[in-house]
């Protein structure tokens, strides 16, 4: 093993003894290593703020914003129709026609297409975004010949929202790089609307706003009725799952379930995590866009993953321990490692020496074999730390239901999960750990934020539907009572 060659390298240190160039290195690392007495504390920390989140009152000031979704079902199977998805908040933008078969049992993806969102649209007024996101929907119709079909649209906007209704849904913040004027506390769906009528050459009917989290969890739901929860591990990383009405205590009623929305990168927003972060954490958060939010987020998702990992190499060169001390250009340009670097360095030390080379480090086998355990680090712990959170909510199922023992499956999407070598292994070997009395599988979403959009408008159909049969049959029953009462008169 070439990296043996790792403890061969000595420094000499300050005190003039030489000192193993692993150890040194490794005092970089310890802050990354949580053990599992951290990861079940950081757990009871969350557990604790999920419930101040679920709070009448409370809700307000919590990290964890626990966001009722008014999604108050999984699919059933009855489900079926055509749809518009469309689906905002990772890396592009998509418009997709989608067609739920329920004979099969099949949700079909017909056509989809892909727009991309320019930076200066990203950073520009909200007015150019939804005028640029209804351009891309007007142009989709027509590629399709379906302008002229008034369909139900499932709206996938994956950032924090305060959801009202099912089609009405105010932003609290932009995450992941977006920052649009005149959006946040304003409704998502309206903005949408009027940008459609604004043009004025086409219309769509219903609109039910999806969470990417909702949408994964639905999308699963339809081949498992076992899925309660969805998981995001991608550009960003966020949680839902079914929780019992009456502990939602911001929504009227008591009975049955609804997905909530937990919005777990917020969690640490209050200082609850300031033990567990490292300066590299706290440097990535500073030179954010959105400094002092989202801090789990940032010890987690793609978004930040390679940003961490370049300021650890930058340190070690500092301090001699890599590249004979010299860092190159791009190692000193903020973004330039990418997150899909760890995943190919992890994957084998060729790639590891092939990207040390592409950013024009003068690098050794010893240097390589030192970034590869930096990968590893920073990729662990953001496993480790989305188990404890996904446990914690298994956890928060089994003891609502009174079970000595849960069965579920978790729906789950993004790129840092689906392309590590070894992040999903990782999370789940720790779930098991932290969550002892919960067997929870894993169903990797298929298109979740597209078909899963679907679904949530098609389930939302079924239940109005019902409703109104519901309320149909009450009319006839309280008729037919009038005239029994006539009668007896
Ligand atoms: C957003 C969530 C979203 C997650 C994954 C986060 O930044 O706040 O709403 O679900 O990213 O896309």
């Amino acid at each position: 093993n070439p990296c043996f060659s790792l403890s061969s390298r000595v420094q000499p240190d300050p005190s003039g003894s030489e000192t193993c160039v692993c150890l040194q290195v490794e005092k970089h690392l310890e802050p990354f290593r949580l053990s599992l007495e951290k990861l079940q504390d950081v757990s009871a920390r969350l557990r604790k703020d999920m419930l101040r989140g679920l709070g009448k009152h409370a809700h307000h000031r919590a990290a964890v914003k626990m966001l009722p979704t008014f999604v108050r079902a999984t699919p059933d199977g009855t489900e079926k129709g055509d749809f518009l998805a469309l689906d905002l908040g990772g890396t592009n933008f998509r418009v997709l026609h989608v067609r739920v078969l329920e004979e099969e049992q099949r949700v079909l993806k017909m056509d989809s297409q892909i727009c991309a969102i320019p930076q200066e649209i990203m950073l520009g007024t909200g007015e150019k975004l939804f005028d640029h996101i209804a351009a891309c929907l007007a142009e989709f119709l027509d590629s399709q010949k379906l302008r002229g079909q008034t369909l139900p649209l499932g709206f996938t906007f994956s950032f924090p929202c305060e959801q009202k209704e099912i089609d009405k849904s105010i932003l609290i913040r932009w995450t992941k790089g977006f920052n649009c004027s005149g959006v946040e506390g304003e409704d998502v769906v309206r903005l949408l609307k009027e940008a459609i009528h604004r043009r004025g050459d086409y219309d769509i009917g219903s609109v039910a706003m999806v969470n990417d989290t909702v949408g994964t969890m639905m999308s699963c739901g339809y081949r498992d009725q076992s899925c309660e929860i969805g998981m995001i591990i991608g550009t960003g990383t966020n949680a839902c799952y079914m929780e019992e009405m009456k502990n939602v205590k911001r929504v009227e009623g008591e009975d049955g379930r609804m997905c909530i929305n937990t919005e777990w990168g917020g969690f640490g927003d209050d200082g609850s995590l300031k033990d567990i972060l490292t300066e590299f954490d706290e440097e990535v958060d500073k030179t954010s866009i959105n400094p002092g939010v989202h801090t789990f987020e940032k010890m987690i998702s793609g978004m930040y993953l390679g940003e961490i990992v370049r300021l650890v190499l930058l340190k070690l060169t500092e301090e001699k321990l890599l590249f004979k001390g010299c860092p190159s250009e791009a190692l000193l340009t903020p973004g330039s490692f990418e997150t899909k670097f760890i995943s190919e360095i992890e994957d084998g030390l060729e790639n590891a020496k092939k990207i040390l080379t592409k950013l024009a480090l003068d690098w050794d086998l010893v240097d390589a074999c030192v970034a590869r355990l930096v990968c590893d680090t920073v990729s662990s712990r953001s496993a480790r730390l989305c188990a404890a959170a996904l446990a914690t909510i298994a956890n928060r199922i089994r003891t609502n239901r009174g079970l000595d023992h849960l069965k579920t499956t978790v729906g789950v999407d993004g790129t840092v999960y689906r392309k590590h070598p070894n992040f999903s292994d990782e999370l789940q070997a720790a779930v098991r750990l932290l969550a002892p009395k919960c067997d929870v599988s894993f169903l990797i979403s298929e298109d979740g934020s597209g078909k899963g959009a679907a679904m949530v408008t098609a389930v939302a159909q079924r239940l109005a539907l019902q409703s109104r049969l519901l309320e149909d049959s009450d009319g006839e029953d309280e008729e037919e009572e009038e005239e029994e009462e006539k009668a007896n008169i």
